[in-house]
């Protein structure tokens, strides 16, 4: 799993230019789908029949990324650039971001600032392309880029983590990947979604539950952690198992979903954790209020420093996360 990984979050795809992570997930999937579509707005639909007497299953996981977007090129081929979904200035200066054809810039600060200590605003920074003039910049108002940071494995004792950009929600397009590929037979017709667009609207959820209208949907998304330094207090550690989402800032998790999660884990012996976040949201939220409503809920991996360029998880996390997936799914 590890190599499916490394090619997932390596691969570029901020919100709304989804199409080479798209094409990259679709090359895994293609051989063990029943059918397999793109939705109006982007979103891959990867069907597998259930052998009946099953429920309409819908699991999501999100195959965008956080970036950032050109907004204005200067007269010495500097980039300005705005943010796309939730990009924290502390975590861009020095930093590198890559433009869809693989082009490279570095991110630069204002120095001639009032106090260099001051954590700086998106609008003191600039992409470094290598350009002199506003004419020989290779970069054009509206590009997106993402971060570019390699994945990297760090051990310690018995702990294996993953770190990288983009484990938000790569992971979670891996642990769905890796749960079709054990899937042996299920009763449930089964849609996996890898939508578009969640770190900025999350309508590609919202319009794929829309059309599949199923009976119960799951998003597999990330989740934060209460186990670093003088961190805000949080009962989700790293390597304590998946995390059953009862609450966040834009949801309530339905009782039935949640409960669901709790059962199978508890079954099948698997570590888990509840989840209440006191911060951010995801697909469940706009998940559960289409059509006349639809039970969702979340496993969350349990991720440190989300939305950095160096998001890590643990390996025992998700391979959990796989193993809860497949029970909920053989039932
Ligand atoms: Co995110
Ligand atoms: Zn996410």
């Amino acid at each position: 799993m590890r190599e499916l990984i490394r090619k997932l979050v390596e691969t570029y795809g901020p919100s709304g230019d989804e199409e080479q992570i798209r094409a990259a997930i679709r090359a895994e999937v293609e051989p063990l789908a029943d059918e397999i579509r793109v939705d109006p707005l982007g979103s891959l639909v990867v069907h597998k029949r259930g052998r009946g007497g099953g429920q309409r299953i819908l699991l999501d996981a999100h195959m965008d990324e956080i970036g950032v977007m050109v907004s204005y090129i200067d007269e010495k081929g500097f980039a300005r650039f705005t943010k796309i979904g939730g990009v924290f200035p502390l975590n861009c200066v020095g930093g590198r971001v890559r433009f869809a054809d693989g082009r490279l810039g570095v991110i630069g600060i204002e120095s001639k600032r009032d106090d260099p200590g001051r954590i700086p605003e998106l609008s003191e920074l600039f992409i470094d392309v290598g350009a002199t003039s506003r004419d020989d910049c290779p970069v054009k108002v509206g590009d997106p880029a993402v971060f570019f940071r390699p994945f990297a494995v760090v051990e310690a004792g018995e702990h294996t983590r993953y770190v990288s950009k983009t484990m938000d929600d790569r992971i979670g397009c891996a642990i769905l990947i890796e749960t079709l590929r054990r899937l042996e037979s299920t009763p449930h017709d089964l849609y996996l979604v890898f939508s578009v667009q969640e770190e900025t609207t999350l309508s590609g959820a919202r319009t794929s539950a829309y059309g599949i209208e199923p009976d119960l949907a799951i998003a597999v998304d990330v989740t934060g952690t209460g186990d670093t330094p003088e961190s805000r207090p949080m009962a989700v550690k790293l390597g304590h198992g998946p995390a059953i989402k009862v609450q966040d800032r834009g949801m309530i998790a339905h009782p039935q979903v949640r409960d669901l999660l709790v059962e199978r884990a508890e079954a099948a012996g698997i570590p888990y954790q509840m989840e209440v976040l006191e911060y951010g949201t995801t697909n469940a939220a706009a998940m559960q209020l289409v059509r006349a409503g639809v039970p969702s809920g979340c496993l969350s991996v349990p991720c440190r420093y989300i939305h950095s360029p160096s998001e890590m998880v643990d390996a025992d996390d998700v391979e959990n996360s796989v193993r809860l997936l497949l029970e909920v799914l053989t039932r």
